[in-house]
């Protein structure tokens, strides 16, 4: 080869590396930027006058890092992932090491550890004990009346239906999660009220000014579906002549105030933002994952759309706002195995942030924005795949079986995610080469057959910015998330000026010491 050539060649070959191989220097400017952003933060110990919670459901860490990947590259951070301050939260339930979704909304909005598939009770309401759940000490306030009380507007966004899990503890006391409405309710339980009618009928649920997701099946009775808009056939199909909708009107009617029921993207782009009251029910069932959503006017908006609007709604009060948004759809898509979507949905969810914060960029002093997770979810992020490679491949080889595998798996998953065959008399894993990995609808391997992928109990993160954020330092119980908003928005426990309750409470347990110390001196004399 000529000379000229080669040192053509080697001069592309620096290039390449130049532009692609970070050097000494690169890590160094890195490290002096982060350290300028450090020193220059500063505490905000103002009034959170706004509050908006972002709860990625099932978003674990595995999960964001994935994502991050997945949207650009491992250089890129997700838009919360920049937020100030950063702190770690314990999930397990009242009565499990791995939590479910209801649970940890009841720790995360009432501050109180709950049993799994219990909503808004505390820890002496077991799973489906509808007694245990009417006695009113049981009951537990939420973010949500603690705003209302507080004079603030309240609301609330998912993609999942507005009864599910998460949103269900901001309003509702029930024993059990699936009772969303009639229909999924023994006759032995017929003293408690379904989560949708406690939605509608009952406080806090109709105050709320902004509610916004699917479930119209557990709202209507009979309502029928299309190929766009199924019905949901696992959980509740109400039955029992209901039309909840029409209800939640005419009470809106009554007391004068101006409101909305909105169903599809046209509906939502039209409506008022002077509009007090609007219940926005866009599905039947969940709503669509966001790479399948149709986007035209009678189709369904995505959780960027509805935080938009209801941010929005919310901003016209004097006395600010709380706001709930949960990406519903990134555990969904994790207990079905399908790592893409859940990883699409996490992004989707970071647009969403991102808007949050650009809607809220003139006021960011007096608004508090939250971004954590409820549960982690058996997503497991292995091998020694190269940074260039898909974070969706399958680019690694079993030293021993010589069987490819993916750089995402699952520690527990369904039939579609347990991948052995037969072959020559001895099981083997399926070469995943042989099936798209990159798809929305590839079920990533998974190391045990159970129903379908299951939650994990690894921590998750919390992400905070603005007036108290700094609260969130090191690891703390989930429950610390409510007491943090009820501090920083003076609402709930710590409403009024916030330090006497505080103070008052210190009192009562040093006199309880003191009593105590007292007692058990008088009792061995
Ligand atoms: C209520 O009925 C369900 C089944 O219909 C049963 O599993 C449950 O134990 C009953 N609960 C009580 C408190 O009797
Ligand atoms: C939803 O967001 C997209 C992208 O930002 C925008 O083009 C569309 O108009 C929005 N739709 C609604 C109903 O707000
Ligand atoms: C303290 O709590 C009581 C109720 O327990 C409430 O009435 C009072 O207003 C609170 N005080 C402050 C300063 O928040
Ligand atoms: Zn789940």
């Amino acid at each position: 080869m000529n000379h000229a050539v080669v040192c053509f060649l080697i001069f592309l070959v620096n290039i390449y590396l130049v532009t692609t191989l970070e050097d000494q220097q690169h890590w160094k400017n890195l490290g002096i930027e982060d350290i300028e952003a450090a020193l220059k933060q500063q505490q905000n110990i103002g009034l959170a006058k706004n509050v908006i919670l972002f709860i990625g459901d099932g978003m674990g860490p595995t999960t964001t890092t994935a994502a991050r990947i997945y949207s650009n590259s491992e250089k890129h951070y997700l838009s919360f992932e920049k937020f100030p301050n950063v702190g770690v939260l314990k999930t397990y339930s009242a009565d499990q090491l791995v939590p479910d979704s209801c649970s940890t909304a009841t720790a995360l909005f009432c501050g109180v550890k709950a049993n799994v598939k219990t909503s808004g009770v505390d820890a002496t309401v077991k799973y489906g004990d509808c007694a245990a759940s009417l006695n009113k000490e049981a009951q537990l306030d939420s973010l949500i009346s603690w705003a209302q009380a507080a004079g603030k507007r309240t609301g609330f966004v998912t993609t999942t239906r507005v009864t599910h899990a998460t949103p269900s503890a901001l309003y509702a006391h029930s024993p059990n999660r699936n009772w969303e409405c009639e229909s999924k309710m023994s006759p032995n339980a017929s003293q408690c009220k379904d989560i949708a009618r406690q939605l509608i009928e009952d406080l806090p649920g109709r105050n709320i000014n902004v509610i916004m997701g699917g479930g119209r099946q557990c709202l209507v009775s009979d309502v029928t579906g299309t190929s766009d808009d199924p019905i949901d056939t696992w959980s509740c199909f109400s039955r029992d002549g209901r039309n909840l909708i029409e209800d939640w009107k005419i009470s809106k009617s009554k007391s004068g105030v101006s409101h909305a029921v909105v169903a599809n993207n046209n509906d939502l782009n039209t409506l008022k933002l002077n509009t007090e009251y609007v219940l926005g029910i866009f599905a039947n069932g969940h709503l669509k994952m966001n790479h399948e959503r149709n986007p035209a006017p009678h189709g369904m908006p995505s959780l960027t759309n509805m935080t938009e609007k209801a941010i929005l709604l919310l901003q016209n009060n004097r006395n600010g706002f709380f706001l709930m948004v949960e990406g519903g759809m990134i555990d969904f898509a994790h207990h079905r195995g399908h790592a893409r979507q859940a990883l699409s949905e996490t992004v989707e969810f970071s647009n969403a942030v991102q808007k949050a914060v650009e809607l809220t960029k003139k006021v960011s002093y007096e608004t508090l924005i939250i971004v954590t997770a409820d549960h982690s979810h058996s997503l497991v992020f292995t091998g020694s795949a190269k940074r260039s490679v898909s974070i969706l491949g399958a680019d690694e080889k079993s030293e021993i079986d010589n069987i490819p595998y993916t750089t995402l798996l699952y520690g527990t998953g369904g039939g579609n995610n347990y991948q052995f065959e037969v072959v020559d008399n001895t099981m083997k894993r399926r070469n995943p080469q042989l099936d798209d990995t990159i798809s929305y609808d590839y079920s990533q391997q998974a190391a045990v057959l159970v129903d379908e992928v299951k939650h994990s109990g690894t921590d998750v993160i919390i992400y905070a910015v603005g007036p108290m954020a700094h609260l969130f330092h090191n690891v703390h119980e989930q429950t610390y998330v409510a007491y943090v908003i009820s501090y920083a928005a003076k609402i709930g426990p710590f409403a009024g000026n916030g330090g006497e309750n505080v103070s008052f409470v210190k009192y009562l347990l040093i006199s309880v010491i003191i009593i105590n110390c007292f007692v058990s001196k008088i009792l061995r004399e």
